[in-house]
């Protein structure tokens, strides 16, 4: 589903992936294990656009990614939750979801998007933007009321969703996000991400800061969406116990490199696995 071939990846002169090559096969829980400042979150920002590589090949179902913009990518069907979750902490647990969902819905107007077209003269997108105010906003209008019920249902169907992953988001559905706790907060993080039904989901680093007995009811979780709905899950972390308890197959990224790659059982046997990520 997933490809990812020889990336390179930098922040100005500082190179933060050497080539990086992975493959998240769909169904499956993919994990990319490293310590801190070993490029995993660089590696899922590459993915989903929000930092251009400097060479190197991504694929997503067969076309290449690795020039498109994040919305685009977004749209395609990947939804990346962030490390350290970057909610609106001041918005309410219910806006939060919905505005999860808002890469979905949006793009319906069709007529302001014809506007932006690039084959259009700065001129030409003007006049074509005046008569769009003009008679294009009733069609607008008349399209977006029958577009409404069913944009309703697909939200409706969609929070619901996210509530029976995730109950104590229905019961503090009006809950300032900032106030929930560490764990709640990342739940309302997977949740936001849920909210454009994406097939592949991007976890940067679920358990940082969380208590282990948090953490392990979060995979859970992951393990759950993965499992009843067949979303495809790439998931970076540094806690190397879970991760290999609920993927598939894992990698082990080293300052910028893949140092090892095999199934979740192997690596979960790996001497050097143990030694550096299980702390045995
Ligand atoms: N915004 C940034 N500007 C400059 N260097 C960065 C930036 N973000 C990350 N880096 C560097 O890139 C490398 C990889 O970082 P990162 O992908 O965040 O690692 P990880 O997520 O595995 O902890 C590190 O050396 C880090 O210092
Ligand atoms: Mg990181």
């Amino acid at each position: 589903m997933l490809k990812v071939e020889d990336i390179v990846a930098a922040y100005g002169p500082i190179v933060a992936l050497h080539g990086v090559s992975l493959e998240v096969p769909e169904g499956s829980i993919v994990t990319v294990l490293g310590a801190n400042g070993a490029g995993k979150s660089t590696t899922l920002r590459a993915i989903t656009g929000l930092l251009r590589p400097k060479s190197g090949t991504i694929e997503f179902e067969g076309s290449r990614i690795d020039r498109l913009s994040a919305e685009e990518i977004v749209s395609l069907g990947m939804s990346h939750i962030p490390e350290g979750r970057q909610l609106f902490s001041e918005l309410t647990v219910l806006e939060n979801l919905r505005l999860g969902a808002y890469s979905r819905f949006s793009g319906t107007d069709g007529g302001s998007r014809l506007a932006q077209r690039e084959d259009l003269s700065p001129l030409g997108r003007l006049q074509h933007k005046l008569f769009h105010a003009a008679t294009g906003g009733i069609r607008d209008v008349a399209r977006g009321i029958r577009g409404y019920r069913q944009r309703r249902q697909d939200f409706e169907a969609a929070l619901n969703q996210v509530f029976d992953y995730f109950p104590i988001l229905a019961e503090r559905k009006k809950q300032i996000a900032g106030t929930l706790s560490g764990g709640e907060q990342q739940m309302l993080a997977i949740g936001r991400g849920l909210m454009a039904s994406p097939r592949l989901l991007l976890l940067d680093e679920p358990s940082m800061g969380l208590a282990p007995m948090v953490t392990r009811e979060i995979f859970e979780i992951i393990r759950a969406i993965n499992k009843s709905q067949g979303v495809t899950i790439l998931v970076v972390e540094q806690n190397a116990n879970l991760a290999l308890e609920i993927a598939h197959y894992g990698y082990v990224l080293e300052t910028g490199r893949i140092a090892l790659a095999d199934t979740s059982e192997n690596l979960r046997k790996s001497e050097a696995v143990q030694r550096s990520y299980l702390g045995q």
